[in-house]
């Protein structure tokens, strides 16, 4: 199996860290377009091999496209990150630019592959890979509710003081501060509703952290976050290579579910080897279709800025 990641900046280089550590691939080929960064941080990653014990071999490439050639899975974390204050939906300018180019240039030399889209305003480009790519729709995912699903899953531990791996619950909607729904109602612990152990005082604090997550840390940090966004995409190449089927959160084209259609928006699918399988249905109340909605009308007048570009 073969995955390139393109971006060798914190987010993806630590994608490649654990891909590689999971031997997920065999080949794995990083990415970038400032001379040297990927060849560097690939090196460092392969002197971690002796003391990890994996196999993958990882190669650094300064805009080499043909080194990607037969990728399995091209992950895309291109782009500007957010500074502090900064919303993702300001990225928009430049990175659309940067990840159309990088999608051409991606299927020159693998036509069929599996494209998994990071960067941000994550929603829109996804929608713009989407198109871009003219690429079978399960073949496009977006990697937003995977991370926006594992910080629920923290906000929920810290709450209840249980194990975020015992704890079921996802995020839908988009990857923005104010347009991710992480559904509160539908979340359980070991099978019981959440909301059995949280007031709704908790409950609201919860949903509230999780939707600023993103800018929480950005603003700690001083720039995007990368432990999880690096794991959240690892994860859903691991779901596609190993054919896990796993139920992960992720941006897909909707044509008709949710009751949308010509949007790319976050709903939980199935992951498996032919990309996202197939959509659950989870029976959304009045409240969250609502909201739904809105989180739509908001990522559409954001997909309406790439025709002014
Ligand atoms: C985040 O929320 C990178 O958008 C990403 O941290």
């Amino acid at each position: 199996m073969k995955v390139t990641v393109v971006g060798a900046g914190a987010v993806g280089a630590t994608c490649a860290d654990n891909i590689a550590r999971k031997e997920l691939a065999s080949e794995l080929v990083l990415l970038d377009i400032k001379e040297g960064v990927a060849e560097g941080k690939a090196i460092d990653m392969m002197q971690t091999a002796a003391l990890l014990g994996f196999d993958t071999k990882i190669k650094g490439v300064t805009n080499d496209y043909a080194a990607t050639e037969h990728s399995d899975v091209v992950v895309v974390t291109s782009g500007l990150p957010r500074k502090p204050g900064m919303t993702r939906e300001e990225l928009i300018g430049v990175n659309a630019g940067i990840v159309k180019s990088v999608t051409e240039n991606i299927l020159k030399h693998s036509p069929d592959t599996i494209i998994i889209v990071v960067s941000n305003p994550m929603d829109t480009m996804n929608y713009l890979t989407l198109q871009t790519s003219g690429l079978p729709k399960n073949r496009v995912l977006g990697m937003g509710g995977a991370l926006d699903s594992a910080r629920f899953r923290y906000y929920l531990s810290q709450e209840l003081g249980c194990s975020p791996a015992d704890l079921n619950a996802v995020v839908i909607g988009g990857h923005g501060d104010t347009t991710m729904i992480p559904l509160i109602k539908h979340a359980t612990w070991n099978s019981t509703p959440v909301t059995n152990f949280l007031s709704q005082e908790q409950q609201d604090k919860i949903v509230a952290a999780t939707m600023v997550g993103g800018a929480t840390l950005t603003k700690l940090i001083g720039t995007s976050a990368w432990y999880a966004p690096g794991a959240g995409t690892a994860a859903m190449v691991e779901s596609i290579l190993r054919d896990e089927k796993k139920l992960i959160s992720c941006g897909v084209a909707l044509d008709g579910e949710y009751g949308q259609s010509d949007i790319s928006l976050v709903v939980p699918v199935i992951i498996g080897r032919n990309g996202w399988e197939r959509i659950l249905d989870f029976k959304l109340s009045e409240a969250e279709q609502a909201a739904f909605n809105k989180s739509a009308d908001a990522v559409r007048n954001m997909n309406d800025v790439l025709k002014t570009l």
